[in-house]
């Protein structure tokens, strides 16, 4: 087995000493940097009782990184908690007439759906769920189903379920010929590929910070293409989504200029500092040496789970893959614990078991992993 040298040292992942993590679409390992970070959160209440002033700067901090990531203004992003808040928020507040409805893709993330058909069933917003084959996605399935009455498409960048990586701009070339709005939810590739939102035509997109974005849950990015947020009044909003919070100003609104008015209360502070240092551990790494290896850890991963005579339930197409191998298993919540109980953490789904691998990862902890789930299966 030819060794791979690692772009981290892995002695800066504590969760390492005594676990081998696979499960970074759920949960990765974080870094050091990101508990000292909520040490710092801890000991700001500890030693000084209230610190709003450095609170918020790292609130900000935590924006700025997140908008370098995806190349936009941080003007542009929203901090909420959850991936479904920020979806709720934006579906809420868009403005819904005669026939127009909503798309959503049958490899979505089920809160995508459960969003929108709250919509159909308050508003009469009809929803089109368009058809997956096999879990994966194809140029046509969109064409057919985008027509001039859908207000908003919503596709996931990478399937939580196997991987299937889309290509964003064909999609969002086939909605803005429909003046489709696109809602990209990226908490699956967020930190595993590169995002750019202007070169790929995204004009909304969502991505929390537990999986390959090294954080933990509690904190989510909204971003909306200043041109759209600008002209939109949020449904779900408060004091943080006013161009001065601190103007205390019961009587009236006065939003913040671009997506910042999707702000709404106290932000969401110490997940806010975790976030900071991780989006600073991997931009400090940089997306595209992280999706080089990654891609050689995933290549890895499907020709060893073959030649152990396994059934690979993601694309075998690298340009269609992230990092993510769902593996066909019977009784998949059983191997999870299974291999839990041997220090392995990987993460079940319906079928499948997902290995999701990330740069603190070897292809010896690939070959670990799969020995135990062939040995137990
Ligand atoms: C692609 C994707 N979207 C959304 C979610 C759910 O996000 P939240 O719990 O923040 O609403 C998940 C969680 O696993 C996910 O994988």
């Amino acid at each position: 087995m030819k060794m791979m040298k690692l772009p981290v040292e892995r002695s800066d992942f504590p969760t390492l000493q005594n676990k081998i993590m696979l499960s970074s679409c759920s949960q990765s390992a974080p870094p050091q940097a990101v508990i000292d970070a909520l040490d710092a959160y801890k000991y700001s209440l500890i030693e000084s009782g209230m610190e709003w002033g450095e609170w918020i700067e790292h609130v900000e901090g935590a924006r700025k990184n997140f908008a370098e990531l995806i190349s936009c203004d941080p003007e542009e992003v929203a901090i909420l908690s959850s991936v479904s808040d920020a979806v709720s928020s934006v579906v809420n507040s868009l403005d819904f007439k005669d026939d127009e409805g909503i798309c959503v893709t049958e490899i979505d993330f089920p809160c995508i759906g459960q969003v929108s058909l709250s919509k159909k069933l308050k508003q009469g917003v009809p929803v089109t769920f368009i058809p997956h084959q096999n879990h994966m996605m194809k140029k046509e399935d969109y064409e057919a189903a985008i027509n001039e009455n859908t207000k908003l498409t919503c596709v996931p960048h990478i399937s939580y379920y196997n991987g299937f990586k889309q290509d964003i701009k064909m999609i969002s070339d086939i909605a803005k010929r429909n003046d489709s709005l696109l809602l990209v939810d990226a908490y699956q590739s967020a930190g595993s590929v590169p995002i750019n939102v202007k070169e790929m035509g995204v004009d909304i997109l969502v991505a929390g910070l537990q999986k390959y974005l090294m954080g933990i849950p509690g904190i989510t990015f909204l971003y909306i293409k200043k041109e759209i947020s600008a002209e939109m009044i949020p449904a779900v909003t408060g004091w943080f989504g006013q161009s001065n919070p601190f103007a205390f100003d019961l009587k009236s609104t006065d939003y913040a200029d671009s997506t910042r008015r999707f702000n709404t209360g106290t932000p969401p502070i110490v997940n806010a500092y975790a976030a900071e240092a991780a989006l600073k551990y991997i931009l400090n790494i940089g997306v595209d040496n992280i999706q080089a290896y990654l891609q050689e850890l995933s290549s890895y991963t499907i020709e060893y789970a073959e030649q152990l005579g396994m059934k690979v339930a993601s694309p075998r197409n690298s340009a269609e893959k992230g990092a993510t191998t769902a593996i066909y298993v019977e009784h998949a919540d059983k191997a999870e614990t299974k291999l839990k109980e041997e220090g392995i953490v990987v993460s079940a789904r319906k079928d499948i078991i997902r290995i999701a691998p990330h740069v603190y990862n070897t292809k010896q902890d690939i070959k670990r992993a799969l020995d135990h789930l062939k040995e137990w299966t």
